[in-house]
C-alpha cells in the first residue's frame, strides 16, 4: 500500500528529526545559552524545558519505534551486511531511546554530558540509515 509506506516513511523521518535534532539543539544550543542567566534562574528554565521537551521525546519514541518495525518487516531480498549495519543501529538506538527518558528527568545534573552522547550515537544512527539506503540499492 503505497500511501501507509510513505506516511510510514514520514513518521519515521518526523519522528527522527525530532528525537535527534532536538538532542542537538538543547545541547549546543540551549545549555550554552543558560550559562548567562542567575544559577537560580539557570535551574527553574532547566527543570522548565525538561518537563515540556519530555512528550515529544516519549512521542518521537514511539514514532520511530512504529515506523521503524513497519520499513524492517517490509524488505524483503536483505543481504548479511543489511543485517550487520541494523544490529549495530540498533543498539544505538537503544542507547538513545534510553539516555533520552533520562535526560528529560527534572533535576538532572549529567544533562549535558548525556545530551552529548545522544548527539554522538544519534548522529552515528543517521549515518547508518544512509549505509542501509546505499546497500539495498546496489
Ligand atoms: C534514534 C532512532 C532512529 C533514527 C535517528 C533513525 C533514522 C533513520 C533515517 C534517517 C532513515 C532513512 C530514512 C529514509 O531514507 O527513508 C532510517 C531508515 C530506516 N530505519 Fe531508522 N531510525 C531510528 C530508529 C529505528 C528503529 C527503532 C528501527 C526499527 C525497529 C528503524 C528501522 C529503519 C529501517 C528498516 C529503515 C530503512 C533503511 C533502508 O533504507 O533500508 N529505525 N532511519
Amino acid at each position: 500500500m503505497p500511501a501507509l509506506t510513505i506516511l510510514m516513511r514520514f513518521l519515521h523521518i518526523l519522528s527522527a528529526v525530532t528525537l535527534v535534532g532536538g538532542a542537538l539543539a538543547w545541547r549546543f544550543g540551549v545549555i550554552p545559552a543558560l550559562t548567562s542567566l542567575s544559577a537560580d534562574t539557570q535551574g527553574k528554565v532547566d527543570r522548565a524545558i525538561a518537563a515540556s521537551w519530555r512528550p515529544f521525546v516519549f512521542a518521537a519514541i514511539a514514532g520511530l519505534l512504529v515506523s521503524g518495525i513497519y520499513n524492517f518487516l517490509n524488505k524483503t531480498g536483505l543481504t548479511p551486511a543489511y543485517h550487520a549495519v541494523i544490529g549495530v543501529k540498533f543498539l544505538l538506538v537503544l542507547h538513545v531511546f534510553a539516555v533520552m527518558v533520562l535526560v528529560c528527568r527534572p533535576d538532572n545534573a549529567k544533562r549535558a554530558r548525556q545530551l552529548t552522547g545522544v548527539a554522538v550515537s544519534g548522529v552515528t544512527i543517521v549515518i547508518l540509515s544512509a549505509v542501509l539506503r546505499w546497500i539495498m540499492t546496489v
